[in-house]
């Protein structure tokens, strides 16, 4: 079973570390730590292995994987310069899979990333479809693919209104005939492409992708599963984790204030206001306690790159409305948490897919921040509802 992986971001941190792991992988020079996919309870499900993944995708700016990975290692002080060296030759093979993506309606952040000729941008929704699933299709054939995920890990749009095509398949699709581009999104019409071809698609950004009423009602018409949106990978991960402990002593939450700083690409691109709006949203629903007062901050400190740091404090109330705090801070090296889950999240939906399963997948929801279409939020839950998914497949 050969699995290809598309990513939409080929070149961008998480993406990186993603190809660069597989990569290493598949020549003995790294274990699978980090795989929720990997955990014995998985076994049954016969997954594509590791060692059977190939990629490529779409990207805006003019770099490659190698070069992207060493700058990775260099600002981040992670993995050795050897790995880098003995994965050179294969991450530049990879880049020259890669194919230029385009631009619409993303905002300023991202416009002003890439500084490379987009003719995608200049295209006909129409032929701009067309051609994207052409590529996707000839990566399949030409690496001989039995399937490929379509995983969105682009930086974060800008938030913009939905516009009623968001909401019904129909206008959408005649949006795409009449070329009207007023209020679609890239991280939209890249979903659109790859579910209306037949490409399990993943939306690991808080952008709206495939979280939109219009694409997942083609998912359901094409029979091809998706789902979304926003990856938890840290503080939100954590949030989700800690808010059940509280409910279960009966413990009255007063506030939560999380304070984020990063200094990675994500984070320069969330220094702008209407991409940052997208994100702090989706991170604001994890701590949806009526009553309680949360905020949450994304700070761009650039000397901190991928090392991610979250300071949240926690304001309970106890027996006697005695008040006490929680405080936790969080160092993580976000890409590097960010890529096995990728291969996860790859690997599940292309299993959904193959079972014939179609729609939103909302057994991914431990996952994500905004797990389309389910309310709960409570970690164990959502993990519970993964692990009864993989107990209960014949
Ligand atoms: N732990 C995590 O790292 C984490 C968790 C949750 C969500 N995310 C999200 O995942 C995404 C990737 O994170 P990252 O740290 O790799 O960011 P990054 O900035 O390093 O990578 C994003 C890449 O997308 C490319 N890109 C932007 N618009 C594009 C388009 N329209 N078509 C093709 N390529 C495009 C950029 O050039 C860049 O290389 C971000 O949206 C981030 O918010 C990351």
């Amino acid at each position: 079973m050969k699995l290809g992986i598309w990513l939409i971001g080929a070149y961008g941190n998480v993406a990186t570390c993603t190809i660069a792991g597989v990569e290493a992988i598949k020549k003995g020079l790294a274990p699978k730590i980090g795989f929720v996919t990997e955990l014995e309870e998985f076994k049954r499900l016969k997954l594509a292995p590791v060692e059977n993944i190939e990629f490529s995708g779409h990207e805006i700016r003019r770099t490659d994987i190698a070069k992207s990975l060493d700058n990775f290692r260099r600002q981040n002080g992670v993995f050795s310069e050897t790995l880098c060296a003995n994965l050179k030759a294969k991450l530049k093979e990879i880049s020259r899979r890669i194919k230029t993506g385009f631009l619409l309606n993303c905002g300023k952040a991202v416009e002003k990333l890439s500084s490379m000729n987009l003719p995608k941008n200049k295209l006909k929704l129409y032929d701009l479809v067309q051609n994207i699933q052409q590529e996707i299709l000839d990566f399949k054939k030409r690496y001989k693919l039995d399937q490929v995920v379509v995983v969105n890990l682009a930086s974060t749009e800008a938030k913009v209104t939905q516009p009623p095509e968001y909401s019904d398949i129909g206008l959408f699709r005649n949006a795409i005939k009449k070329n009207k581009k007023t209020g679609l999104s890239s991280s939209v019409i890249y979903a659109f492409s790859a579910i209306d071809a037949g490409f399990p698609y993943i939306n690991f950004t808080s952008s709206p992708g495939s979280s939109i009423e219009a694409i997942d009602r083609l998912s359901i018409e094409k029979k091809v599963p998706h789902f979304g949106k926003d990856a938890k990978t840290g503080e939100t991960l954590i949030k989700t984790a800690l808010l059940p402990l509280f409910h279960a002593r009966n413990l009255k939450l007063l506030s939560w204030e999380g304070h984020n700083i990063l200094g990675n690409r994500d984070g320069y691109v969330l220094s702008f206001a209407e991409s940052k709006k997208t994100k702090i949203e989706d991170k604001k629903k994890a701590v949806d306690v009526q009553e309680t007062f949360s905020n949450v901050r994304i700070d761009y400190v650039p000397s901190l790159g991928d090392w991610k740091v979250a300071w949240d404090f926690i304001h309970f109330e106890g027996f006697l409305n005695t008040k006490m705090s929680l405080q936790f801070i969080w160092q993580g090296c976000d890409s590097i948490l960010a890529a096995p889950l990728v291969v996860d999240l790859a690997r599940l939906s292309a299993y959904a897919n193959k079972k014939g399963e179609y729609g939103p997948l909302k057994h991914l929801a431990c996952f994500f921040k905004t797990p389309y279409k389910v309310k709960q939020q409570n970690f164990f839950e959502q993990f519970k509802m993964l692990m009864d998914y993989v107990t209960n497949q014949r």
